[in-house]
């Protein structure tokens, strides 16, 4: 058996398990901030409409119903600033990390393609370049890289794990390198509702991209916007081109999101005050976590933006990762994202206020 998962790094994660039971240890039980993922109820409206559509014996499509592209269209331009967005510049996905992962090998990437990503990311950017054999490459600056058969830039503003923003100017600038070069853009917008002391912008935002989508897609998700992560509903928008030729591979390929989800993506896109009241929430448990590890040494980095604050005691992350287990508090550490952030690690705040405020009494006592 020829092994591709040879070609993929160790999962992370697994190294996080002795801190894991040495947290869960703690007599009120482990505060899990290491990973990001929703712990509130899924919004009622949302819910209904998943029921409602229960009853759908038949295949979903892969583009979505008329319904759900509406739905996709209509948010685009509303949220993102974009402006003659129709059908074509829009693709449901399966969860946008199905298509972290597999699009390079699906726009037909291999050996001698290089794919380029932030020096600190979201690991699957490295694990969709591998897949396909083509080369990783990861920057700091993507307008310094080589375009030489650079075949696919990633962009992720706001930023996993930093939560830095890229401003508008900054993203204007990116954009037209990547036009000027013929380097097709992918940008990871899925926390772009979730700024905090910055205003996410969209690669799609007409004063960006000039109007046109040319060689841009933007990567939506519903997972932290609607606490849907267990309904995996994601789209991208942009290139119709691009869309197009992924809309036929994805179609052999069966990447159908259920048809029940749809309905319930067009609720969630159709609703903003449920993501304000998230908003709300995240909002406070950030605020009261912020304090709390700057209380106790701790300098956070960027975090204007995302679920995480990006945090240094400037020592080595696994030695904060293990004094921080020791009080129940599980976190993150920074090289999970890059040997960059070896320094680091990343506090994620989707945990109940109960378990926030336990947190907040842990670092203190
Ligand atoms: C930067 C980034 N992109 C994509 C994803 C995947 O999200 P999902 O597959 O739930 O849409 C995540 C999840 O944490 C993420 O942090």
């Amino acid at each position: 058996m020829s092994a591709v998962s040879s070609r993929l790094p160790v999962f992370p994660w697994d190294r996080l398990e002795p801190y894991k039971a040495t947290a869960a240890a703690h007599p009120d039980g482990i505060v899990d901030l290491s990973v990001g993922t929703p712990v509130d109820p899924v919004p009622a409206l949302i819910r209904k409409a998943l029921t409602d559509a229960a009853d759908s014996p038949g295949y979903p499509t892969v583009w979505g119903t008329a319904a759900l592209r509406d739905a996709l269209t209509g948010w685009v331009e509303r949220r993102l600033g974009a402006t003659g967005v129709t059908h074509r510049n829009v693709l449901p996905v399966v969860g946008s990390k199905e298509l972290v992962a597999w699009l390079p090998t699906q726009l037909g990437l291999g050996p001698g393609d290089r794919v380029a990503y932030p020096r600190l990311a979201y690991p699957t950017y490295e694990v969709g370049a591998r897949l396909c054999g083509a080369t990783p490459v990861v920057y700091d600056d993507p307008t310094e890289l080589d375009p030489t058969g650079l075949r696919l830039l990633w962009l992720n503003s706001p930023s996993n794990p930093t939560g830095r923003v890229i401003g508008r100017a900054e993203l204007t600038r990116i954009v037209k390198w990547a036009r000027a070069h013929g380097v097709l853009v992918f940008s990871d917008e899925c926390y772009l509702e979730l700024g905090w002391e910055a205003e996410p912008v969209s690669v799609l935002d007409a004063g960006v991209c000039g109007g046109s989508y040319e060689g841009l897609v933007a990567v939506h998700s519903l997972s932290k916007r609607s606490n849907l992560a267990g309904y995996r509903a994601a789209f991208i928008a942009g290139d119709e081109a691009v869309l197009g030729e992924l809309l036929t591979i994805r179609k052999h390929g069966g990447m159908m999101t259920p048809a029940p989800v749809q309905a319930a993506t067009v609720a969630a896109l159709g609703d903003d005050t449920h993501v304000a009241e998230q908003r709300a929430r995240y909002a406070a448990r950030r605020a009261a976590l912020r304090s709390a590890l700057e209380a106790y040494g701790f300098r956070i980095e960027h975090s204007e933006a995302s679920l995480y604050l990006w945090a240094t005691r400037d020592e080595p992350c696994w030695e904060t990762v293990a004094q921080l287990a020791e009080r129940g508090v599980l976190v993150a550490p920074g090289d999970f994202y890059g040997a960059a952030g070896e320094r680091f690690v990343r506090v994620a705040f989707t945990a109940t206020d109960e378990r926030v405020e336990a947190a907040v009494k842990r670092l203190a006592g």
